[in-house]
């Protein structure tokens, strides 16, 4: 009996352990798509994705890069109705035409060279869910006509398939180009457009909502900590300034990544203004050292991580011409990397 109590006290342990690693699971997945920010516009934008989530309505979701529009579809997906069913994101963005179709439509056996099983597209995939089209205005014109085919009846045929299929999908789609510009063009559809744009939602960009900065960046310092071992627990004021400064053009994905940077740079226990190097990016314009009053050690710092970064730049990421180059060991350029915070970047 004494056996059998200790076994039903050591299956309640386990189930109890796993309830809390559950929650703690739970809490994870609602901070990595938590939608920060109290701007009125923000609030409006997921008012309407809100109220829009209990229906079956097409949604558009509009802004500039980085503003938030893929959280904000798997918002509405999770207030849906199909929240247990896929979310499904296809980006449209410069992809062949046969290699987006056979992705959306799936294809027969056969259809092409190389095609030897069957196989599901997106569009079967996720039946019951919400399907996310990113980058719509990048689609090829003939692509379209299938594409508003499948918004409309919710029926396509695989590739090389005669078998007319259909599904219950919900479609969202997002673009940050001006569709109606794209249509003046000629390389987006009319009737697509006009099928799409039934319930269009805006994301404003970071720049027009600064103040919601330090929430944000509260938001990311949460996420990181959750991530690492290292204890971050604030930004000084400062570094705050620093970034309210700038305009944002990546806008939250760019804060997003400066933040990140930062997080990693940091020696105490708060961010400082000197951790903040922003106009970092692969893409984005180096920030000039001389248009800005800064401290000596921090002008310094930026010197060398400019400097080094053009200098892998120019060797492709090698290591050793790159040390070469400098006329210091590869054992220096390896630490000069990690504590400019370059190790992560592409050459
Ligand atoms: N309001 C917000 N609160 C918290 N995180 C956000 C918010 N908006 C965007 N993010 C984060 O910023 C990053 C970029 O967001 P997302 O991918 O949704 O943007 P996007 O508009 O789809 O960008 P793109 O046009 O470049 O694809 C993601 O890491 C996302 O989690
Ligand atoms: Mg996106």
């Amino acid at each position: 009996l004494a056996g059998q109590a200790v076994q039903v006290l050591r299956n309640a342990q386990e189930y109890m352990d796993l309830r809390a690693s559950k929650r703690a699971i739970e809490a994870a997945q609602e901070l990595r798509y938590r939608i920060v920010g109290r701007d009125p516009r923000l609030m409006e934008a997921i008012d309407l994705a809100k109220r829009v989530a209990s229906s079956n309505t097409t949604v558009i979701i509009t802004g500039e890069s980085g503003t938030g529009k893929e959280l904000l579809a798997r918002y509405i997906h999770l207030e849906s109705p199909r929240q247990e069913g896929p979310f499904l994101i296809v980006s449209c963005a410069a992809i062949p035409t046969t290699l987006i179709e056979s992705e959306l439509f799936g294809y027969e056996k056969g259809a092409f060279t190389g095609a030897t099983t069957r196989k599901e597209g997106k569009f079967e995939q996720a039946h019951k869910g919400t399907l996310f089209l990113d980058e719509i205005g990048d689609l090829g014109l003939e692509t379209q006509v299938k594409m508003l085919r499948f918004i409309e009846n919710k029926e396509f045929e695989r590739l090389g398939g005669k078998e007319r299929l259909s599904v219950d999908v919900r479609v969202i789609t997002a673009s940050n180009q001006d569709l109606p510009v794209l249509i003046r063009e000629k390389k987006f559809r009319e009737d697509l457009y006009y099928r799409i744009n039934v319930f269009p939602i805006e994301l404003a960009p970071l720049r027009d909502r600064k103040d919601d900065i330090p929430l944000l960046v509260e938001h990311f310092i949460k996420l990181f900590n959750m991530e690492t071992t290292k204890g971050i627990d604030g930004v000084e004021a400062a570094a705050l300034a620093k970034l309210r400064a700038y305009e944002w053009p990546g806008n939250i994905r760019e804060l997003r990544n400066v933040v990140e940077r930062a997080f990693v740079l940091s020696h105490g226990f708060s961010i400082r203004a000197q951790d903040i190097v922003i106009g970092k990016g692969p893409h984005e314009e180096r920030a000039d050292i001389f248009a800005e009053d800064k401290p000596w050690l921090e002008a310094v710092q930026e010197f060398k991580s400019q400097y080094l970064y053009h200098t892998l730049k120019k060797t492709r990421g090698n290591h050793k011409k790159a040390a070469q180059m400098l006329g210091i060991q590869p054992s220096y350029l390896s630490r000069l990397k990690k504590e400019l915070g370059l190790e992560k970047e592409e050459f």
